[in-house]
């Protein structure tokens, strides 16, 4: 199956359902450097709903709350706590994108529809993904505002300024040095994954480039399979996990009994200089997963030989991992909530395409220890 059917120019933004998103768009901007662009809310005539869009480069956050308690929102939040809800993708035809997932397979939630305000025109429509994940189609090529009808900018963004900027393909506000969203993973149920991995094969076109099974990893350890699917022209990639069997209890699994089901685990975000940025988000209170400095002891002999100092490596927690193209960096947070749910990755590449295979063993004795620590192992 080709993948050109389905064409996708780039991760529009990832809308995260919070209780409070007043509070939760604080968090973003202050621990990891984002800026608020535009709001919405009672004083823009928005009687439901408040959401804050905040940007960092090519990277972009919205930050929603509902006002009413039987609001869909609201109801997320009471079953999944604060939770990354919608995936939203910018693609040249939003109409030709809902028809063509559907026809093939995926259950739509909204049709395409049309919004406009005197920025222009807005056009979105909106699938079903894994749990209550949504997959958002977006196409804002007509559309010169700060980010939808009905949202006001903020901080000084001027409206068109920025699309501009993004259509160079540098973005105004560069924060820590987030530039933009490598990957997006989910959880799913297990002897789901596969359903998943067909859902984006046979809806979009998107192709397997990684398969991580049970065998892949260290018996003790053996607490996920995971399978990452490509699309957009590489642009877009969603890696899906489902828990193993092992000794101890999934990561995956712990994630599903609090989460409540399906829903995503990480957003990888990319930097051009892991060093300096993990070291302003720590600074800002970030914490990281802690790996032990036995890691760093043979890890030249493993990688080989890169441009980053070790020793500065070490005393952040930073990872590497080596394939066949190149090498990456990369470093995990704790969960990002109180549920141990969401989290964020900082990664850096060069030249490497996976995922840090290489680090699971290390990661997972991580996870455990944390895991162990809430109870949970
Ligand atoms: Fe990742």
């Amino acid at each position: 199956m080709s993948e050109d059917f389905f064409p996708i120019k780039k991760f529009d933004h990832v809308e995260l359902y919070v209780g409070n998103a007043k509070q939760a768009a604080h968090f973003y901007q202050t621990a990891f450097g984002f800026t608020p662009t535009a709001y919405r809310g009672l004083h823009t005539g928005s009687r439901e709903v408040t959401s804050y869009v905040l940007e960092q480069h090519l990277i972009r956050l919205v930050i929603s709350t509902a006002l009413t308690p039987d609001h869909p929102i609201s109801r997320s939040v009471h079953l999944h706590g604060d939770t990354a809800a919608v995936m939203a993708m910018e693609v040249p035809d939003v109409t030709y994108a809902y028809q063509t997932a559907t026809k093939r397979g995926a259950t739509g939630a909204i049709p395409p529809t049309q919004e406009e305000d005197e920025h222009g025109v807005y056009r979105y429509a909106v699938i079903k993904c894994y749990g209550d994940v949504l997959i958002k189609y977006i196409d804002r090529s007509e559309y010169h505002g700060a980010f939808a009808p009905g949202f006001a900018a903020r901080n000084g963004h001027l409206n068109g300024a920025i699309k501009d900027e993004r259509e160079q393909g540098h973005g105004r506000y560069q924060g820590f040095g987030l530039k933009h969203i490598d990957h997006i993973v989910g959880n799913v149920e297990l002897g789901a994954m596969n359903r998943w991995v067909d859902f984006f094969a046979q809806t979009m076109g998107f192709t397997q480039i990684i398969h991580f099974d049970d065998n892949d990893i260290a018996t003790e350890y053996s607490a996920l399979m995971s399978k990452v699917m490509q699309g957009g022209d590489g642009k877009i990639k969603f890696p899906i996990n489902e828990p193993a069997e092992g000794k101890k209890k999934s990561q995956i699994q712990e994630y599903l009994d609090y989460h409540y089901g399906p829903g995503v685990q990480h957003l990888a975000l990319s930097t051009g200089n892991i060093i300096e940025t993990v070291k302003k988000l720590q600074e800002s209170g970030v914490e990281f997963l802690y790996v032990p400095t036995t890691y760093y002891d043979d890890l030249e002999a493993r990688v080989g030989k890169i441009n980053e100092p070790i020793e500065e490596l070490a005393k952040l927690g930073i990872l590497v991992d080596r394939d066949d193209d190149g090498y990456l960096l990369q470093i995990f947070t704790k969960p990002l909530v109180d549920r141990p749910t969401l989290f964020f990755e900082i990664i850096e590449r060069h030249g490497a395409r996976g995922f840090g295979q290489g680090n699971f063993k290390a990661l997972f004795e991580s996870i455990e220890r944390e895991q162990a620590l809430r109870g949970n192992l």
